[in-house]
């Protein structure tokens, strides 16, 4: 039986549908199964009422599980509130998990975690999702990590977040100059590549694969190609980092749903970006392109 937390998020519905095409009936962890209803194939799927922060909830959610995917996590990009928060959900969370898949005999966990994890200062979102990776690599569980760049696709949180930026906005800011490089990824691919690693556990194990499209692009380049999409025409201005993260503190203080975050801020701080043949070297298939995307498809 395989476990999926996160099915309701963005990855975790495109999965779902895609192993429910292949005639598979998952087991998805769901914090609210009235608007779980909404979102996932009830007929087809198993839902269980519970939540990774909420260890009494896990041991029944496991029972006769073997492998989990995890992807129950809190990005960045969402603002924390009491009992909802990064440190709770995605380090707690994950240690819950963890244990109650230990003692529930669970074999082996996929986590979906993001491109450019790494230690950092303690309590900050980076750290939280280095030590969940930790967690599960000395866990003694088998375990593949997936590290996908930002993704693309209907409806994909980076794309949309910029996107309704150009439409409110009256210019748009190109955070630090706009010169932090991405490599888009579709979540169709990301889907294929968690298929192919739950398929192939004895290849992936104890491995993480980091992936991203096939062409890599700034920001600012992002933002010209979403501009003549959209049809929007709109002067960019240049945004120095120190800036815009007091601009995030700020919305983030008043805004429930701010268009950016001071944990997304860390997303800058580095280029998202890894090997172009990452997907057809570790995969054997070729993603798609983010321009081709743009062009056939609009946002
Ligand atoms: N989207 C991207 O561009 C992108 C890029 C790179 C990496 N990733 C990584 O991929 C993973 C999944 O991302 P996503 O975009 O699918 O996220 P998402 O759309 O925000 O979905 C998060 C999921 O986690 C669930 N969740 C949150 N807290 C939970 C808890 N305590 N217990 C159980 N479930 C909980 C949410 O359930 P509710 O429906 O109840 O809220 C939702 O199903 C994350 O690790 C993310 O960092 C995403």
């Amino acid at each position: 039986m395989l476990l999926i937390t996160g099915a309701t998020g963005f990855i975790g519905r495109q999965l779902v549908a895609r192993l429910v095409a292949q005639g598979e009936r998952p087991r998805c962890l769901v914090r609210d199964l009235r608007q779980a209803s909404s979102s996932l194939p009830v007929e087809s799927v198993e839902l269980v009422q519970g939540a990774t922060t909420q260890p009494a909830t896990l041991e029944p959610a496991l029972q006769g599980v073997d492998t989990i995917i995890h992807a129950a996590f809190m990005t960045a990009d969402r603002k924390q509130s009491p009992g909802n928060n990064y440190e709770e959900t995605n380090v707690g969370g994950t240690s819950n998990l963890i244990l109650a898949a230990r003692a529930a005999g669970v074999k082996r966990m996929i986590e979906i975690s993001g491109l450019g994890t790494k230690p950092d200062k303690p309590g900050s979102y980076m750290q939280g999702r280095y030590l969940s990776e930790k967690m599960l690599m000395e866990s003694g569980l088998d375990w593949t990590i997936i590290r996908p760049s930002v993704l693309f696709g209907k409806g994909a949180p980076f794309i949309k977040g910029l996107t309704e930026l150009i439409e409110t906005a009256p210019v748009v800011p190109l955070i630090g100059g706009g010169k932090t490089m991405f490599q888009p990824i579709s979540v169709d691919d990301v889907v294929t590549v968690i298929i192919k690693v739950l398929q192939d556990p004895d290849r992936t194990n104890r491995k993480i694969f980091t992936i991203g499209g096939p062409e890599y692009y700034s920001f600012s380049q992002i933002f010209d190609m979403l501009l003549q999409a959209t049809h929007h025409s709109r002067p960019k201005v240049y945004a120095p980092t120190p800036l815009v993260g007091v601009g995030a503190a700020v919305m983030e203080a008043v805004l429930p749903k701010p268009p950016l975050t001071k944990a997304a801020m860390a997303l800058f701080s580095f280029n998202n970006t890894t090997d172009l043949d990452s997907v057809e070297r570790d995969f054997g298939f070729k993603p798609q392109s983010f321009k081709t995307y743009l062009e056939t498809q609009g946002v």
